[in-house]
């Protein structure tokens, strides 16, 4: 498939790089900002830049940080001089008693993607393979493959869901970890608990499985079921969580993950262990279950994602049903064009190949940049 051979080519030259010690973005900013697409790898090789656009490019929270966590950090300001290993356990903590085990079940980082790249060392460094569900989140994968482990992909359903039985009928002998993503990313969807359950419950007897929730609460509280029930069951299962979403602390970086303590200490060998910032832990323990923004951040978003999704029905465009703040969607044209003129109209979007095709992802930023968005996006593909 084209993006296969799109990435590898990334990859090998990324690699490359690294061996030469070149001065520049570390391989793993190089892996996070790999291109998802040929459309992707030609447009940026032209020196483009993330730029002051309206960034529906990567799923950040356009309402974020809270006033709480802006209190916050303004008031941990005197206590910068300070190193926060104090800090570090309170948050440790508060996290476990959020999640109802102890503090040895969690594990946290500068973002979700810092563990997803420890964990990728960790399964990865003796070769094997990983698995996962195609299009999602590729972090882990990525890294892992540098470490010569083979990533096995099995493709979405029509839905652009997860396929969950193929995925158990993919596990191999040498599979040393699962990840699967719920919701996904770059689609959206969302697969039921139940089914996620016994997957888990099936396929940890032989692997690892990773599960990605860094959306979760992007869901209606009924439906934000996680899978740490199954840690507690001290199952072969971790579970990811970020502040970067709906909280809205990308900048910040603070994720994290729960596993049962063997677990946490396979991943933990390879964290660099350096703290992370006073500010970040003031914001992260500030955030942490207000619900009041996040029912703000929730309403608001769907709201916004209405603009998209009506305006692609509208269009007969299909796209997997989204419950975070990403749509997915076959390119109307061709990719390089749509990221070059949507970008010359102050928009930054993503385009994934996926199936031989060419898909745009677009997160969810506020309703006024939607409506901006569909009609600059309208004038484009017209
Ligand atoms: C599914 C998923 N997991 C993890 C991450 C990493 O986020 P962070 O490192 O900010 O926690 C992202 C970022 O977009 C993501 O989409």
């Amino acid at each position: 498939m084209e993006s296969t051979i799109n990435r590898r080519d990334w990859f090998k030259s990324t690699i490359s790089l690294t061996a030469g010690l070149t001065l520049g973005p570390s391989l793993v900013q190089q892996l996070i900002a790999a291109p998802a697409s040929k459309a992707e790898a030609s447009f940026f090789s032209g020196g483009k830049k993330m730029s002051s656009k309206i960034r529906l490019n990567s799923n950040e929270n356009p309402y974020g940080p809270s006033e709480k966590a802006k209190q916050a950090v303004v008031s941990i300001l005197s206590e910068a001089n300070r190193y926060p290993f104090k800090e570090t356990e309170d948050l440790k903590a508060l996290i476990a008693a959020k999640e109802g085990v102890t503090p040895q079940h969690i594990h946290i980082g500068a973002g979700s993607g810092d563990i997803l790249c420890q964990a990728a060392v960790a399964f990865g460094i003796e070769g094997g393979s990983v698995m996962s569900s195609y299009p999602t989140f590729p972090l882990l994968m990525n890294f892992a493959e540098v470490f010569k482990c083979r990533w096995d992909r099995v493709d979405a359903n029509e839905k652009l869901e997860h396929d969950y039985d193929a995925m158990a009928a993919a596990v191999k002998s040498d599979t040393r970890l699962v990840f699967i993503c719920n919701p996904n990313n770059p689609t959206g969807t969302i697969v039921s608990p139940a089914k996620i359950k016994s997957f888990c419950e099936e396929v940890s007897k032989k692997s690892v499985v990773y599960v990605d929730e860094a959306y979760i609460e992007f869901l209606e509280p009924a439906q934000q079921v996680s899978m740490v029930e199954l840690v507690k069951k001290d199952m072969n299962v971790i579970v990811s969580k970020t502040f970067s979403k709906v909280y809205g602390l990308a900048g910040l970086r603070v994720g994290y993950i729960v596993a049962k303590p063997e677990l946490i200490d396979r991943v933990y060998k390879y964290a660099g262990d350096i703290p992370l910032s006073q500010t970040a832990i003031a914001a992260a323990m500030a955030s942490m279950g207000d619900e009041t923004f996040m029912k703000m951040t929730r309403d608001k978003n769907a709201a916004a994602r209405a603009v998209l999704t009506d305006y692609l029905d509208k269009h007969k465009v299909f796209y997997g049903k989204p419950l975070s703040n990403v749509v997915f969607f076959p390119a109307p044209r061709d990719g390089k064009t749509i990221l070059a003129k949507m970008e010359e109209k102050g928009f930054l979007m993503r385009v994934w190949d996926y199936k031989e095709k060419e898909w745009c992802r677009v997160s969810i930023g506020t309703m006024e940049e939607m409506k901006m968005f569909v009609k600059a996006f309208d004038e484009v593909v017209a």
